[in-house]
């Protein structure tokens, strides 16, 4: 079999999320120049990509992902000559940068949206989507259907100025653009797309990248939570009619005359329909990221909703994560973690007994998937969720904020509200995107390192012991681990970047096995085997053959080749 060896392919990339990366100048806020301070450490990580997510002008009221300029910096984060020296700085060290590309929406500062608020006849009125409001039977203004907002409540805002409502899928303050507007495509295409690959950056995360085409019927969303009047919009609103052309449009407009990379961000998609936006011939995304493992136990349409998982629904998860791609043309990703996601050690391993080794276990499984890795800042020294003992005032993310507000507006005065909300509790510290967003843990000094001055979220309280200085001085660290785990994926990049998955337990509640081979190839497979239980368990080899181990979370002095002890994990070459 010939490989398409292709550098986006080969490359594991490392996503930085500015407020809480490294404050440079005493602000409590993490920033452009704390991020260039690191680029030596990140080098040493053996990552080859950063993925920066915003770092625009933004009015903060979704962390950056409310834009009001694309072509301008947040000032808390640093000026556009900051932004340059970001680009040249890593292009000095080998390193490639990818932007967040955020154009679902904009922020309503946003100059296009001000002037399409502003009349209705405005040139730029057709730029968002407008609409006339309802009335009920008593004569109450309604929205003009029932979808509902991935913030909580109504996706729609009255507006008085010209009396209609303007849909925005997320926060108030994040009107859709419309994109059937083909004016406003091209504006698009200039301001948050060239701009910035003519300053040099190799690509883009593309936020919400199956959004754009909203079918335009506005029909009401079907009843799918009977205790809200909102209903999620998925199959109006996502992979809509017209989508694929405008992701042809904009790779053939601007993306494929620059050699460059893009993922996009995809929910709610069938096989066939995830293919499309990723087939190598239809030009129109490299790759793209997948829920399934990350939305493990939870409704795919409310985080909160979470019901629990057993390693049965992780391994398929994986399977259908990794394999879609099979027999095809299309390229994957492997990720475990974002500033959406929750911490993995704390949800998929064990963050207090086993914190080190079950967090070098999760290194071992996303080394060894096929597709382009991406791992979290943090993620490499096992940055955990926030302790359960925070209380709700702790959260800052809009998301978990309006989902408690409503949750108390709704049930606040019932005599069993305490349980209740203690049971919410419990989901928001095991899910809630506020684990992603505590400030990396450089050393044990105040704030963690992170900044001189209080941050603006809370440290979590574990910095002392888990964290970067103190990693890098221990030979047997997670970050350690981290770094040679990177170097084993690309000296065995057939297998493990390439090779196909193959899972051989199905059925086992306690451990993850799995071959990675190329087909129809002589060479050697890898063989994973990954003990995901606090309980030790006898190793048996599921396949014959000649085995010989290339990497272990455990010191060959504590190794029994009979046992897998809680969280071990091997990886073997099979003959
Ligand atoms: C997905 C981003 O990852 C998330 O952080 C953001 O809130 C929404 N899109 C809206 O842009």
């Amino acid at each position: 079999m010939t490989i398409d060896y292709t550098w986006w392919k080969d490359a594991s990339i490392y996503q930085i999320w500015p407020a809480s990366y490294k404050d440079s100048n005493g602000d409590g806020i993490g920033d452009i120049p704390g991020i260039i301070s690191e680029l030596d450490y990140i080098k040493d990580l053996g990552v080859d990509i950063i993925w920066l997510s915003p770092m625009y002008k933004s009015p903060m009221e979704d962390m950056g992902y409310d834009i009001s300029d694309y072509e301008d910096i947040n000032p808390d984060f640093g000026t556009l000559q900051d932004m340059q020296d970001l680009i040249d700085g890593c292009h000095t060290r080998g390193l490639k940068i990818i932007c967040d590309l955020v154009v679902n929406h904009t922020s309503s500062e946003h100059e296009w949206f001000k002037e399409s608020r502003s009349s209705l006849d405005n040139p730029k009125r057709d730029w968002y989507i407008w609409k006339k409001p309802k009335y009920d039977a008593e004569g109450n203004r309604q929205p003009p259907n029932n979808w509902m907002s991935y913030f909580s409540g109504s996706a729609w805002e009255y507006d008085e100025t010209t009396g209609e409502y303007y849909l925005r899928l997320f926060a108030k303050g994040q009107p859709d653009l419309n994109w059937e507007n083909e004016t406003c495509r091209k504006a698009i295409y200039d301001s948050a797309l060239k701009f910035w690959l003519d300053r040099g950056v190799d690509g883009f995360r593309i936020d919400v990248a199956g959004l754009y085409s909203k079918d335009q019927s506005f029909a009401d969303a079907p009843i799918v939570f009977k205790d809200s009047i909102y209903q999620p919009s998925g199959h109006l609103t996502a992979n809509g009619p017209r989508i694929h052309e405008f992701h042809q449009e904009m790779n053939k407009e601007v993306v494929s005359k620059y050699d460059v990379m893009t993922v996009g961000e995809i929910c709610h998609c069938s096989k066939e329909e995830t293919l499309k936006y990723v087939g190598a011939t239809r030009n129109e995304l490299n790759m793209l990221f997948i829920f399934d493992v990350v939305e493990v136990g939870c409704d795919e349409s409310d985080r909160f909703r979470y019901n629990g998982w057993k390693l049965t629904d992780f391994k398929k998860a994986i399977q259908s994560q990794s394999e879609f791609t099979k027999g095809t043309d299309a390229w994957s990703t492997v990720f475990i973690e974002n500033h959406d996601q929750p911490r993995s050690v704390t949800r998929f391993g064990n963050d207090k007994k086993y914190h080190n080794k079950s967090g070098k276990l999760l290194a071992m499984l996303e080394t060894s998937l096929t597709g382009t890795l991406f791992i979290y800042q943090g993620q490499e020294i096992g940055m955990t969720n926030v302790p359960r003992s925070w209380s709700i005032e702790e959260y800052k993310d809009i998301n978990t904020v309006n989902y408690y507000n409503d949750f108390k507006a709704k049930y606040g005065n019932d005599p069993d509200f305490k349980e209740k909300e203690e049971k919410l509790l419990d989901v928001i510290n095991l899910m809630a995107r506020d684990n992603a967003r505590s400030p990396v843990q450089w050393s044990a000094a105040k704030y963690s390192g992170f900044s001189t001055a209080e941050p603006w979220m809370r440290v979590n309280d574990n910095y002392t012991e888990i964290n970067v200085e103190s990693q890098l001085k221990d030979p047997n660290s997670l970050l350690k681990f981290y770094q040679k785990m990177l170097k084993i994926r690309k000296q065995y990049k057939d297998l493990f970047i390439y090779g196909g998955l193959n899972i051989l337990d199905y059925d086992n509640e306690q451990l993850f096995t799995y071959t990675k081979e190329l087909p129809n190839s002589k060479s050697p497979k890898a063989y994973v085997v990954l003990n995901m239980s606090n309980e030790s368990t006898k190793f048996t080899p599921l396949i014959d053959g000649d085995f010989k181990l290339i990497v272990s979370n455990v010191n060959n002095d504590e190794l029994d080749e009979a046992v897998l002890t809680p969280y071990e994990g091997r990886i073997y070459l099979v003959n």
